[in-house]
Order: structure tokens, then sequence, then C-alpha cells
């Protein structure tokens, strides 16, 4: 059984706890409560190998910031998490991928981009387009998820192992 570290990094209110609570443990949380730094720890079966994949639930709000570059040292892959609602939450994936490359120093760490609350077509923001056009540049994959109905949260993650395995 190989031994992950997954970091889920992205602005605040995003949701990454949201995420990861309903890839664990199946569970919707509908409360907004500011996470300071949640560890998990689940075992998968991914393409027919067992994974214990330990994941490391961030905090989105900038006086946190200091605590990413450990983060990013520990971490063997990444959750790379914005809402489809929020320009800005999409930008603020620019800088953490520089930081996670020049921490890592590794240009071809596992990645999986993450456009979060795709149940709210009517607010979004941040074309499909746009986000894949980066996510090809970056060539990383993107998924849209909703946590809130539980659409591609398995397979963010999922995909996330699948890269880790590779390496
Ligand atoms: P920080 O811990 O502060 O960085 O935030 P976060 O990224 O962990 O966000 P969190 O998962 O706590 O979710 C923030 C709010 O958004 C909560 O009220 C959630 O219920 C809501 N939310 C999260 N995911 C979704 C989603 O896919 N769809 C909808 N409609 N709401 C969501
Ligand atoms: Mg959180």
């Amino acid at each position: 059984c190989r031994e992950f570290h997954a970091v889920v990094l992205g602005a605040g209110g995003v949701g990454k706890s949201c995420l990861t609570a309903q890839f664990v443990h199946q569970e919707w949380i509908e409360n907004y409560d500011p996470t300071i730094e949640d560890t998990y720890r689940t075992q998968l079966t991914v393409d027919g190998r067992q994974v214990m994949l330990e994941i490391l639930d961030t905090a989105g709000a900038d006086q946190f910031v200091a605590m990413r570059d450990l983060y990013m040292k520990t971490g063997q892959g990444f959750l790379l998490v914005f809402s489809i609602t929020s320009r800005s939450s999409f930008d603020e994936l620019v800088s953490l991928r520089e930081d996670i490359i020049r921490i890592k120093d590794d240009e071809n760490i596992p990645i999986v981009i993450v456009g979060n609350k795709a149940d709210l077509v009517d607010q979004r923001q941040v074309d499909r387009a746009r986000a894949f056009a980066i996510s090809q540049q970056w060539q990383a994959p993107y998924y849209e998820s909703s946590a809130r109905t539980r659409t591609n949260v398995d397979e963010v993650f999922i995909d996330l192992c699948r890269q880790m395995l590779r390496r």
C-alpha cells in the first residue's frame, strides 16, 4: 500500500473543506466554518492498487499564508481549487502554482485544477473555456465539481492519486 500526501489549496470559501468532507465522509456541509488546518486519512483503490491518502485541508484566508511553504514542502500532489462563481479565486491559482513549483523545484508535480460550485450556474464568473485553456498551458487536468451535488468529487482525488502513482 502506497502512502501519498495531498494538499488542497485555494482561496477562502471556494469549497475545499466541503470537497474533502464529501470525499472522505460522503457528507455535505452547508455552514461556512473557515479552516485553519485539518488532516484526513483515507484508504482507496485506484486502478486496482491500494492507496493510503493523507489529505491536508488548508486555510484559504490570507492570515495563514505563512503556513503555505510548509504545506507545499510536504505535499506530493495538489488540488488547486477555485469557485466558478469567483473570478478572483481563479486568478489566485497562478501564484499558488508558481509557489508550488518553486518550493518543490519540480515542474511536473501532480496538480489537478478544480472549478468548484459548478451547481451555481447562474452565478458563473469563470468560463469553462478560460479554465480549460489554463489547464492546457499547465498540463494539468481540469474538472468542474460540486461538493453540494457530489459531482466529480471522487474523480478529482482519484485523478491526483493516479498522477502520484505514476511517479
Ligand atoms: P476556507 O476554509 O475558509 O478556506 O474555505 P473552504 O474553501 O474550505 O470553503 P468551504 O468548504 O468551507 O465552503 C464555503 C461555503 O461554500 C460553505 O457555505 C459551503 O456550503 C459552500 N459550498 C462549498 N462547496 C459548494 C458547492 O459545490 N456548491 C455550493 N452551492 N456551495 C458550496
Ligand atoms: Mg476550509
